[in-house]
């Protein structure tokens, strides 16, 4: 049987349906600590050179865009000159090339790119496009610490957030914030959003046994709740026993559990 602390966060999570961003308050809080963080520069009694690097770093699936996201929609005001994305891996699963990515931003900064610049030329370009400015540069899915050091803004008022399956050790003074699961709380608000508050509520032990199923992975948890919310009669695993809902659910359930 659910302690009643338990069953309290699961009815909250279920209820804070339709807010979005899920959770990640101890990531959010660690990486705009580490905006503050004095770096090796400082230590070092130097005035800081570069911009400083935040690195949100896991696996796929695990929800490090959506965190590199949120964080940068709360950091916004903080970067008046706006907020510049570019994903340095095709989908193909390739390296995108610097001077693809250098053009692209250089045109989202509504500067023209020097006629028949190479790819030097273009991160220079892009460096003195930056140059007194507070941008917030998001580069996703980085292949190599390479594509970080020829993009980096020789500006310490700009801010870059990088998302990396590994640590990308060659980026000089950077600490990785690595991504995990989601807590229980949040994993349940993130099934409830495509399930619907209802199905959770009245089935919290069902509830928490998938999210624990899907260790908390956001990548599981949107689709095992898009697969349920496609299917709106189907019985959760283990229904919670007191809920007349549940009891009509299982009388009228025909396929095996939603597992
Ligand atoms: N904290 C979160 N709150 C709500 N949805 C999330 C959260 N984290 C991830 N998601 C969702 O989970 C899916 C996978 O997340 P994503 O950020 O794309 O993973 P990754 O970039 O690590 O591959 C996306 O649909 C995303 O919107
Ligand atoms: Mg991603």
């Amino acid at each position: 049987m659910w302690s009643g602390a338990t069953r309290a966060v699961l009815f909250a999570a279920a209820a804070s349906v339709g807010r979005g961003f899920a959770g990640r308050r101890r990531e959010l809080l660690s990486l705009r600590a580490d905006i503050e963080r004095a770096g090796l520069d400082t230590l070092a009694g130097r005035k800081a050179a570069r911009s400083r690097v935040l690195l949100i770093a896991g696996r796929p699936g695990w929800g490090r865009t959506a965190l590199a996201e949120e964080l940068a929609r709360r950091l916004a005001d903080d970067y008046p000159d706006g907020v510049l994305s570019a994903r340095l891996t095709t989908s193909a699963g390739a390296p995108v090339p610097t001077e693809r990515t250098a053009r692209e931003l250089l045109g989202r900064l509504g500067v023209s790119a020097p006629p028949g610049a190479d790819e030097d030329d273009l991160s220079e370009a892009l460096r003195a496009a930056l140059d007194g400015k507070r941008v917030l540069l998001l580069l996703d899915d980085v292949a190599g610490a390479e594509q970080v050091d020829a993009l980096l803004p020789d500006e310490p008022d700009c801010l870059v957030v990088a998302v990396s399956r590994g640590p990308l050790t060659g980026v000089p003074d950077v600490r990785p914030c690595t991504v995990g699961g989601l807590d229980v709380s949040a994993a349940v608000g993130l099934l409830a959003q495509y399930t619907g508050p209802t199905r959770i509520t009245c089935d919290p032990v069902a509830a928490q046994s998938l999210v624990e199923e899907c260790a908390g992975q956001p990548a599981a948890l949107v689709l095992v709740g898009g697969w349920l919310a496609a299917r709106p009669r189907r019985r959760s695993p283990t229904p919670w026993p007191g809920c007349a809902n549940c009891r009509r659910t299982r009388a009228t359930s025909t396929t095996a559990p939603a597992r």
